[in-house]
């Protein structure tokens, strides 16, 4: 499959990895659509990426992504590609007085969000002759951060559902690929976990996105980036071991 000539709608596209896809496959030939929430971000992303279509959604919300839909399939009926990218990670303690509705927030974006994206766009994908789409988890959908937990919990729930969603759309015309990045340089990675991630290294989001469109136009299905597959292997051969890296990852000390 070619990322060619394609009318791609991606949540979350006017930050990091989002916006990185919007660029590459902006330049690869595309129709690119993108959301966000932020009216700024989204006029700043009109302005560096000309050629971009960016509607603001919340894509944590189910009236906006059913108006999401009816906007969209009626602009664009050549939509093909859904990448459910939208995603926040927040630095929780489990222990902390916090809102219900506040406390699973990650849920709602990062897995309900998919999951009704899917729902709703399904129809439209399904009258495409090769349509796609693509969940962004994470490495750690394979391997729980504990300083993350909520947002661990989703992208593990991601994992499990988009497994089941390519099992239950075999043979329908629509490929379904989970991309899992491993730590990227991105406002997520860094803004709540700044003391923690002082010295990890991140990859850079340009080369985490070459090697993504690069493995769907392969026909992977499971793309696992660097340190994301040392996770996924890990996780298999030495659980133990690698949880207990993380658990420390979250636990800065002083001179690390
Ligand atoms: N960076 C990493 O290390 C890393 C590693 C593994 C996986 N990931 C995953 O990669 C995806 C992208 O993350 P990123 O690092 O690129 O994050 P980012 O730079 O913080 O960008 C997040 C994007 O999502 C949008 N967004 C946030 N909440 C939203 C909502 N409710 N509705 C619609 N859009 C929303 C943001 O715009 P607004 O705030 O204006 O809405 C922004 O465009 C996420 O799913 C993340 O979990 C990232």
């Amino acid at each position: 499959m070619k990322l060619k000539n394609r009318t791609v709608l991606i949540t979350g596209g006017t930050s990091g990895i989002g916006r990185e896809l919007a660029r590459q496959l902006l330049a690869l030939g595309n129709t690119v659509i993108v959301t966000g929430r932020d009216p700024q971000r989204l006029e700043q992303t009109r302005r560096d990426l000309p050629g971009v279509h960016a509607v603001a959604s919340d894509a944590s919300d189910p009236a906006a992504i059913r108006a999401l839909r009816e906007e969209v399939v009626a602009r664009f009926p050549a939509l093909d590609t859904l990448v459910n990218n939208a995603g926040m990670m927040r630095n929780l303690k489990l222990d902390q007085e916090r809102s219900l509705s506040d406390l699973t927030r990650e849920v709602e974006l990062g897995l309900q969000g998919p999951i009704w994206m899917v729902q709703q766009f399904l129809p439209q994908l399904r009258t495409q002759a090769h349509a796609l789409i693509v969940n962004v988890s994470s490495g750690l959908a394979f391997v729980p951060f504990p300083a993350a937990p909520v947002y661990s919990a989703a992208k593990a729930g991601l994992h499990a559902y988009t497994r089941c969603l390519r099992v239950q759309l075999g043979g329908t015309g629509v490929r379904v690929v989970e991309l899992a990045p491993p730590g990227t340089e991105t406002a997520l990675f860094r803004a709540e976990f700044a003391r923690e991630m002082q010295n990890e290294k991140a990859m850079d989001p340009a080369v985490l996105v070459k090697r993504a469109i690069a493995a769907i136009e392969s026909g992977a299905t499971e793309i696992r980036p660097g340190p994301s597959n040392l996770l996924y292997v890990a996780s298999r051969l030495a659980p133990n071991f690698m949880f207990k890296q993380l658990i420390k990852l979250g636990q800065p000390r002083t001179g690390r």
